[in-house]
């Protein structure tokens, strides 16, 4: 199948959880409802959802028993771009083509309704119909999450990130920053497909993870690139806003140049992690050249 095909289909099915749920709320706080749902459904790639889905099918796990981790990872992503976007965090006014959620609505709003996405995240991921034989998977899938969302993963790296800007730091700690702040929820779905897969050896295990980390910083490599070489149009975000922070980036660090041969080193040690594994890897190598290349 093609990567464009199953994309589109991948996009459906976690569009349509996502709407069912938001749409499944009562209507208590209805502008906190509506950024959320604006938050969660104006855009975006879907990169992390695919990969849920890439990989489950590669292990044979079925897209029911995926649609779950698929649509929380989404939720937990969504809430992180709001608070990325804060005037407290990168202070950015669009998002997916969009203003960012606190320019349409507020900013007390917009915090709400990243800690509501967040908390909707392990909502679904506790209720969703997951078939009985991986029902004791549950709690590992709300193990992965969480420890991957929070100061572990996600909220320690967006720390780290703050506590670099304007800071001359070594390439190993961008490195590390970067496999948090980005890497550990595109690991999360890698992460997700292994712990709903029977059968997978250990030694299967370790190359999908090494795929699933180097191909979490190689997205994040590349979204500093874009911000150089990018275009505000294309990206639906603000080029220019690293550099215009002082953030530590790859390019920045390193060069324009030596960043793009770092993103390319990546490239072929994410091809060379899936090539070591027995299975079907074509979407997973297409989603690699994808990641590498995208300009948005
Ligand atoms: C942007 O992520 C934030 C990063 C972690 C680099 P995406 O590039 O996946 O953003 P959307 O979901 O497509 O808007
Ligand atoms: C954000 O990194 C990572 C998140 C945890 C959201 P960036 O700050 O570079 O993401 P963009 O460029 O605003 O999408
Ligand atoms: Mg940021
Ligand atoms: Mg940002
Ligand atoms: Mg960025």
């Amino acid at each position: 199948m093609h990567l464009n095909t199953f994309r589109e289909t991948c996009n459906d099915r976690v569009n349509t959880t996502l709407s069912q749920t938001i749409n499944a709320l009562p209507h208590h706080s209805e502008t906190l409802k509506q950024a959320m749902e604006y938050a969660l459904l104006i855009g975006g790639k879907r990169m992390r959802p695919f990969l849920v889905y890439a990989t489950g099918k590669m292990l044979s796990v079925s897209e029911q028993d995926l649609d779950g981790p698929a649509a929380a990872i989404e939720a937990i992503h969504a809430y992180s771009l709001i608070h990325d976007d804060l005037p407290a965090m990168d202070n950015d006014d669009l998002r997916r083509g969009h203003p960012t959620c606190h320019i349409q609505f507020d900013e007390a709003t917009a915090i709400l309704a990243g800690d509501a996405l967040q908390t909707l995240a392990f909502e679904i991921l506790s209720n969703y119909p997951l078939s009985s034989e991986l029902s004791p998977k549950r709690i590992d899938l709300i193990k992965i999450v969480s420890h991957a969302a929070g100061y572990n993963g996600m909220c320690g790296g967006q720390a780290m990130d703050l506590a670099a800007t304007g800071q001359q730091i070594s390439q190993q700690q961008l490195e590390q920053l970067h496999n948090k702040k980005t890497g550990a929820l595109l690991s999360a779905c890698v992460e997700m497909a292994i712990a709903l897969a029977t059968d997978i050896t250990p030694q299967n295990q370790l190359h999908l993870l090494k795929f699933a980390t180097t191909i979490g910083l190689a997205f994040q490599v590349q979204d500093d690139i874009l911000d150089v070489v990018g275009d505000s149009a294309v990206l639906g975000k603000p080029q220019g806003s690293d550099q215009q922070q002082n953030k530590s980036t790859y390019p920045a660090l390193l060069g324009l140049k030596q960043a793009q041969a770092y993103l390319d080193d990546l490239h072929q040690q994410a091809l060379q992690a899936l090539h070591a594994l027995p299975y079907n890897t074509q979407m997973l190598m297409s989603f690699t050249d994808f990641v590498i290349h995208r300009s948005y």
